[in-house]
């Protein structure tokens, strides 16, 4: 089985936590081929809509977009994990999600799980942690990908998160919605 995590934080902050503590977790499924890509870390241009790839499945970009869109592909667990900005996800990881275009034919209808974590400075109370849940979920809904689980937490300072020993646990704990 291979997982994908998708981090969409340019910094060393909540979301890095998260993920190693799910990551951690993670580390239960037995076999399974675990690959981070760091959505600032990577070359990844945005999409222009010039739909070559309406041909022949490939972005014209030579920088890192076909690499990313084929480990997505290949992926049976994918987790998209972000920082909110601007009541949304960053740039970096819209970009990456962007680019699913160039293979969208291959992408539907397969068996993915998908993880997504969502991480703001406001409270839980703020409509950000509808609407970005919702935006995966329509992204999701369309290609036919079953979500496993969906959380948002709220953690300001980059090692708000790291900080609280109930967010770690539970984070470490969510691997276990993936069958
Ligand atoms: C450009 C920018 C925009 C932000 N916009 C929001 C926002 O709309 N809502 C919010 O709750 N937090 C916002 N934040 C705060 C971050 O979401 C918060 O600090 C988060 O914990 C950062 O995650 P990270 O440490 O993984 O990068 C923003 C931060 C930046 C830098």
């Amino acid at each position: 089985m291979k997982a994908l995590l998708l981090n969409g934080s340019p910094r060393k902050g909540n979301t890095c936590a998260a993920l190693d503590a799910l990551k951690k977790g993670m580390a239960n499924i037995q076999g399974l081929e675990l690959k981070e890509v760091v959505a600032e870390q990577v070359s990844v241009s945005p999409c222009i809509a010039c739909e070559s790839c309406g041909s022949n499945s490939h972005c014209v970009f030579e920088d890192d977009t076909n690499d990313i869109v084929d480990a997505v592909v290949a992926a049976d667990i994918l987790v998209f994990a972000t920082p909110v900005y601007w009541w949304g996800m960053t740039a970096q990881l819209k970009t990456i999600i962007d680019k699913f275009y160039s293979r969208s034919k291959d992408l539907h209808d397969l068996k993915k799980q998908v993880g997504v974590i969502v991480i703001g400075e406001a409270q839980q109370d703020d409509p950000q942690y509808e609407i970005i849940p919702k935006q995966f979920a329509c992204i999701c809904g369309y290609l036919g990908w079953e979500i496993a689980f969906s959380k948002t937490y709220t953690a300001a300072a980059a090692d708000d998160l790291a900080k609280s020993d109930e967010a770690m646990k539970e984070i470490e704990m969510l691997w276990k919605n993936f069958k």
